[in-house]
């Protein structure tokens, strides 16, 4: 089992880092996963040979489908944990930007701000790609995940201990924008997957972490029905207007900007820091990469291709963009 952690640079994680995991521990978990793995129904995979359907939800057989029975059986919550949560694709690394931007706005000087040397997903780990010994991490920690709110074991979600930030985006943008990067992330000896293909899967469900809908349900109810253990946050409304809805996750986080923060233009500063423009040109998310795991190597840059609304409809034929819509309404 894969157990690297993607080293996270950023100040207010890495000190504490001891990196110490149970061998125990990982042991039960790749007995169990060993035992279950055969029996799993599988799907065509999109950077993957295959994907397996795991308590109805498609993950890759290795890093993913380890890392959620890694969660379930041994992550231990604490009350004050904020996780972003998303489906990939839609908007990951943006939000983690402006989330850790806004919680520690105090912190950073925006002139010498580690986003601007950093690449976002080392702001707030994957919880379910490193499914490490995240104890050392000092409190509250920022973390991410891509795990649908009823895999999440009770200890995140029944006793309401956590809370989580989630963006939805229009599903035809996504399931493009995830095409094009998993094509990238694609091994050489598989055929690249076409549109149709990725099409076809999509709407099936058959796709990391799917089926869409059901991900995007599953935090949609909790935010109704607690709406202060969870921000459901829209990427099209994020374009449309990044400051009001930075202002709602600084409430959200606990840190609501002050009068004077905002006549100071301090949540301008968050919106410009974090735009696809500045962080697209950043050497740092031109040239390096993300240590995933031994397995998963991705360069930073194909973390921001357009970042645009709509660009989905350009690639899907009228048929396509129907039934998206009809599965959808
Ligand atoms: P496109 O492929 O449509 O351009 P994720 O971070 O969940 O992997 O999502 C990636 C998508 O978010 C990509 O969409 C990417 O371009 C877009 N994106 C990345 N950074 C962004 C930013 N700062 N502002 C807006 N969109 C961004």
């Amino acid at each position: 089992m894969d157990f690297s952690l993607p080293s996270p640079d950023c100040n207010t994680i890495s000190k504490t880092y001891n990196g110490q995991i149970n061998s125990d521990l990982i042991q039960k978990t790749n007995e169990r996963y060993r035992e279950i793995l055969p029996n799993l129904p599988r799907g065509k995979g999109w950077m993957t040979e295959h994907l397996v359907q795991y308590q109805g939800v498609w993950l890759t057989p290795n890093a993913a489908l380890k890392g959620l029975m890694w969660v379930q059986d041994h992550f231990k919550p604490r009350s004050t944990d904020i996780f972003l949560a998303t489906f990939p694709k839609t908007g990951t690394t943006w939000l983690k930007a402006l989330t850790f931007a806004t919680f520690n706005r105090t912190r950073y000087g925006f002139a010498d701000h580690p986003l601007l040397t950093t690449v976002p997903h080392r702001c707030l780990p994957f919880l379910d790609a490193c499914p490490n010994d995240l104890d050392g991490f000092p409190s509250p920690r920022l973390l991410s995940t891509h795990i649908p709110y009823t895999l999440l074991p009770n200890s995140m979600t029944v006793n309401r201990s956590c809370r989580f930030v989630y963006i939805c985006r229009d599903p035809k943008d996504v399931l493009v924008s995830k095409w094009l990067f998993m094509n990238k992330l694609r091994p050489k000896e598989l055929a690249p997957l076409s549109l149709e293909e990725a099409f076809e899967l999509f709407c099936q469900g058959i796709s990391h972490y799917g089926p869409y809908w059901d991900h995007v349900l599953g935090y949609w109810k909790a935010s109704l029905e607690t709406p202060e253990k969870v921000l459901f946050l829209k990427y099209e409304e994020l374009k449309e207007e990044p400051s009001v809805v930075v202002k709602r996750l600084g409430e959200f986080l606990g840190h609501p900007f002050s009068l004077q923060e905002e006549s100071e233009g301090v949540v301008e500063e968050i919106v410009k820091l974090c735009s696809f423009e500045n962080l697209s040109n950043l050497e740092v998310n031109k040239s390096s990469v993300l240590k995933l795991s031994t397995q998963i190597i991705i360069d930073n840059r194909h973390f921001f291709r357009k970042g645009k609304v709509g660009d989905g409809k350009s690639y899907l034929t009228d048929e396509m963009i129907k039934r998206i819509n009809e599965i959808t309404s």
